[in-house]
């Protein structure tokens, strides 16, 4: 029996929207995930406490009030400014042909106690987080206010540290995941581990619901996650290009393409999957381990970019199965992802009951 919390034994589809901070995350598309049976999410990353707040009203106005929230944890510490300042040199022939200045390399914490204060005061069904453990007060703050708390895990590891601060869910992403890696600490140290191995192993050492996250681009996919334990997949690149994501235009066209995915550092300074570009090919080998300065060192070229849809000058987040992703209401790929899981699995039950 595999165990649940209950916002995903409430679901119709067992399909989690990935948040995706940095503008494909939208109120509409979070809503359409939900009017499809999924959860809705947003991506609280980069944006201002105030602007949290504005989508969060905005997604109740159009009728949904279960749905989660991602954040941030704020972790780790100042990068060495040499290597972000050798970095910045390195950068500087790309600013220069956008014609614009380097951004200001400031270590953050992306206002995270402002977004945990408004959480708990306007509390959301879920908060998910990335990129670390947050602190046991949030949690407990978190769970007082009545939110359940997801925590993304990328190894057994993390999965037994999430577990011991009281996650009620873990997010298992898979290293064919699109966007940044969950890791709580972005060293090589890390095993890098595909979706289905790292579900297996988390399976094995928690008894938490899973949520499994990377690659699943269709129900037989989304099928075989939940044949492997998970409770839902949490699916990102899969409604990059549906009607109601904020993707830019750049990037969903390479979406649609062939190119390949890659882990690179080159635009923010942790690891993450994108699809490969000359800047990743002239810069990532070298770019330094140093999020968030090189992420605010890299934001004029990349906004530069966007505007101007040239694909050299912006991250591409995208998981390995991007194109596969359709061109339609991010509602009726829910619907399709779901009844297409359902299907896969019920010939496949058939299937070894007739063997
Ligand atoms: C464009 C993009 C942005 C992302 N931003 C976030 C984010 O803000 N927070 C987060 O927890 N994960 C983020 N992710 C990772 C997703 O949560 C999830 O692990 C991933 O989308 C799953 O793989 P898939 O993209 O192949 O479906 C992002 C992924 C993409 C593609």
């Amino acid at each position: 029996v595999t165990s649940t919390t209950s916002v995903l034994s409430n679901l119709q589809a067992p399909i989690v929207l990935a948040p995706m901070a940095g503008g494909p995350s939208t109120p509409a598309l979070a809503a359409a995930v939900g009017r499809g049976g999924g959860l809705g999410f947003l991506a609280a990353g980069y944006l201002s406490p105030e602007r949290l707040g504005q989508d969060i009203a905005t997604l109740r106005s159009l009728d949904q009030q279960i749905f989660g929230v991602n954040v941030f944890v704020a972790g780790g510490h100042a990068a060495d400014p040499a290597d972000v300042e050798a970095y910045a040199q390195r950068l500087g022939g790309i600013a220069e042909r956008a014609g614009v200045r380097l951004g200001e390399p400031r270590f953050d914490d992306d206002a995270f106690a402002e977004k945990i204060e408004l959480l708990c005061v306007d509390p959301v069904a879920v908060v998910s987080f990335t990129f670390g453990a947050p602190p046991r007060a949030s949690v407990e703050a978190l769970h007082a206010a009545g939110s359940e708390v997801w925590l993304t895990v990328t190894s057994p590891a993390e999965a037994i540290m999430a577990a011991e601060l009281g996650a009620d869910a873990l997010i298992v992403q898979g290293l064919e995941a699109g966007g940044h890696r969950g890791v709580f600490i972005d060293d090589d140290a890390q095993p890098e581990l595909s979706l289905l191995a790292a579900l297996q192993l988390v399976r094995a050492m928690v008894d938490l619901p899973l949520v499994a996250a990377g690659a699943i681009a269709t129900g037989a996919a989304l099928g075989a996650t939940l044949v492997a334990g998970a409770s839902a997949g949490q699916v990102g690149t899969a409604y990059l290009r549906s009607f109601e994501a904020g993707t830019a235009e750049a990037h969903s066209d390479a979406i649609a393409s062939e190119r390949t995915t890659v882990l690179t550092r080159a635009f923010s300074g942790r690891l993450a999957r994108g699809i490969a570009n000359r800047w990743h090919e002239q810069h990532g080998a070298y770019a330094p381990r140093a999020y968030p300065e090189v992420n605010h060192l890299t934001a004029p070229i990349r906004a530069h970019g966007r505007k101007v849809g040239d694909s050299d000058l912006i991250n591409m987040w995208a998981g390995q199965a991007h194109q596969l992703a359709e061109e339609r209401s991010a509602e009726e790929i829910t619907v399709k992802l779901a009844s297409e899981a359902r299907a896969a699995v019920s010939a496949l039950a058939a299937r070894l009951r007739a063997s």
